[in-house]
């Protein structure tokens, strides 16, 4: 084992992915539904593995004991990667030290980046020779939004048929540069802890009346927005999007019991994008399980859109974020930290 640094950026997805496949191994938690998501800028996990006496995981300067949920998620990821290469031995003890450049409680996809960084950053440590669609798959595993953190700019992930998940498979469809877009990450205000992914898909499949009505009509959004990203069609992306967000969000609605990840102030901020449409202000919404608004829209309306957005009584915060590169690794020397 050598000391390697990965760093993957989070993603946003445009077409969303809810529910996972029930007639297959839990372990390798494949989607329901594909997906299709913006690679971020700026917003990155930064994840540090060497070789050590023992394992330790330290996630943004604290150190989390190994029987600590989140590290013992972290160790099992790692057995997964060494599982992928030629050794039968056991898995030597690593030191892991994570950095997570998202903004303070924000509710965020971290666990994207921090499932791609950490799947990079074990595979290079253990000098595993993994292509990136193995990188990829290893990546879902740990999170199934990781699985589209490997590349930058617009990614593709297919749900596949295959119960043994071959044809679940990522793919970057446009790079970063195809098209001058902004995501707005417009923040609310934060409720009390929602339920986790996994926990509210579960709870989605098993008693929400509009789950397989989600799953029927989710191939066609995912066609039809590769599509309008292809022709850099705005408006078509755009109504695509929204009504898979809130196909999404109707879906977890009526599970029981119910999944509200909005609070007032969600709502709020996308009545007032929709006023800033009709006046001309072109952007559109989506939101994942929690309660922040992240708007689609051109470079140029960027600034008048969240001056407009951020406005609006209980926003916290607001960012401005461009398409994102590709995750990398490096191979830093002995005396470096993340
Ligand atoms: O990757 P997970 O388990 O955190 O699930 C992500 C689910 C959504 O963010 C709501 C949608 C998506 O496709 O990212």
């Amino acid at each position: 084992m050598k000391l390697a640094r990965a760093t993957a950026h989070s993603n946003i997805a445009l077409v969303k992915y809810w529910g996972k496949r029930s007639d297959s191994d839990p372990q390798l938690n494949l989607p329901a539904v594909g997906s299709l998501s913006m690679t971020l800028s700026e917003l990155r996990s930064v994840t540090e593995l060497g070789p050590a006496p023992a394992d330790s995981f330290v996630l943004d300067g604290s150190e989390h004991a190994p029987d600590a949920s989140i590290a013992s998620k972290v160790f099992a990821h790692l057995d997964r990667v060494w599982a992928a290469g030629p050794s039968s031995d056991a898995r030597p003890p690593c030191r892991v030290n994570s950095v997570n450049h998202l903004p303070t409680a924000a509710g965020l996809a971290s666990s994207a980046s921090g499932f791609c960084a950490l799947t990079l950053a074990a595979a290079a440590s253990m000098e595993l020779a993994l292509d990136e669609g193995r990188l990829s798959s290893l990546s879902r595993q740990g999170s199934g939004s990781a699985a589209r953190s490997l590349w930058g700019g617009f990614v593709r992930l297919d749900a596949g048929n295959a119960s043994d998940g071959s044809d679940c498979t990522a793919r970057p469809i446009l790079p970063a540069d195809h098209w001058d877009l902004r995501l707005l990450i417009v923040h609310a205000v934060r409720g009390p802890k929602a339920v986790g992914s996994t926990e509210g898909m579960e709870r989605s499949r098993t008693s929400s009346p509009y789950y397989q009505a989600w799953i029927d009509t989710s191939a066609a959004d995912l066609d039809g927005a590769q599509a309008a990203l292809t022709r850099r069609d705005l408006p078509a992306l755009g109504q695509i999007m929204e009504h898979s967000c809130f196909k999404m969000h109707a879906c977890m609605m009526a599970s029981d019991p119910p999944l509200v990840y909005w609070r007032g102030t969600t709502l709020e901020i996308m009545h007032e994008l929709w006023a800033a449409r009709r006046d001309g202000l072109e952007g559109y919404a989506t939101s994942d399980a929690g309660p922040h608004v992240k708007v689609l829209c051109h470079a140029n309306t960027a600034q008048a859109l969240a001056d407009r957005l951020g406005a609006v009584p209980g926003v916290t915060d607001l960012q401005i974020i461009a398409p994102g590169p590709h995750a990398h690794v490096e191979f830093p020397s002995e005396e470096a930290t993340t």
